[in-house]
């Protein structure tokens, strides 16, 4: 198991906003948590990052104990989050959000090296890495922000809604990096609203209401079940 998500409780100034939350995700997976807005789900990642400490609970990663760590040492530990609203530098160019992405790489070689093989997976960011990021369009910004998160070379990418405010036409073009970047060897957790589009994507999801999980199960399996039709997907 890579991760391991058991009881969890976090919040904000003492109000909860996830309750018992537990889950798993295996080495290689593409596990997805769906759930409407306000459920919760940035909460989960900025708990599991180490934004936010957890008031309960355990969260086990690799084999080891992460809920009490300060964020850059879950990020050396192989997590990285790709938080909502894509938060890059929009007044820098491409390759310069890229090389911040990866500063915990000690040499200079090492970030290089790790910077060719993102251009690899992503070579429409490779033609552009001399634009001013926040001169592209929302779904290459999004591309950019999934691409700098990788550059840390993580065993485990946590995206935050990466199709929120993305054109249709993209967010399919971004899902299928998605499950690119799952092939080559890293485990992925997503959380969205969008739920037919994750669905689609998961070897397994879970789905989150008002900060609990309410079902689980293969994500084909989900999308037959009539609750989760009615409740999330208009049917
Ligand atoms: N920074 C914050 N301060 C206080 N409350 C917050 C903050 N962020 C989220 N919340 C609250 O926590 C709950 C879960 O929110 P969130 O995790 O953002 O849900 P989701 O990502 O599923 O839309 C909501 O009730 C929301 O209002
Ligand atoms: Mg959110």
């Amino acid at each position: 198991m890579l991760l391991q998500v058991k009881d969890l409780k976090s919040g904000y100034k003492g109000v909860p906003a996830i309750h018992d939350v537990s889950f798993e995700i295996k080495k290689g997976e593409i596990v997805v948590i769906v759930g409407g807005n306000g459920a919760g789900k940035s909460t989960i990642l900025r708990t599991i990052s180490g934004l936010i400490r957890p008031t309960g609970g355990e969260i086990v990663f690799d084999g080891r104990r992460i809920d009490q760590l300060p964020a850059h040492e879950v990020v050396a530990a192989g997590i990285a989050h790709v938080p909502e609203g894509r938060w890059i530098f929009g007044r820098m160019t491409v390759q310069q959000n890229l090389i911040l992405g990866a500063y915990t790489q000690k040499s200079e070689e090492e970030r290089l090296k790790t910077l060719e093989m993102i251009y690899r997976i992503f070579p429409r960011l490779k033609e552009r890495r001399e634009q001013v990021a926040g001169t592209m369009s929302g779904g290459e910004q999004q591309m950019l922000a999934i691409a700098r998160g990788l550059m840390s070379r993580p065993k485990l990418l946590m995206l935050d809604e990466p199709s929120l405010g993305i054109m249709p036409k993209l967010v399919m073009e971004i899902l299928e990096m998605i499950r690119e970047i799952n092939q080559r060897g890293t485990t992925i957790l997503l959380v969205e609203q969008n739920v037919h589009a994750a669905l689609k994507l998961a070897d397994r999801a879970y789905v989150l209401q008002t900060g609990r999980i309410v079902a689980e199960g293969a994500g084909r399996e989900l999308m037959e079940d009539e609750r989760i039709r009615k409740a999330y997907l208009g049917m």
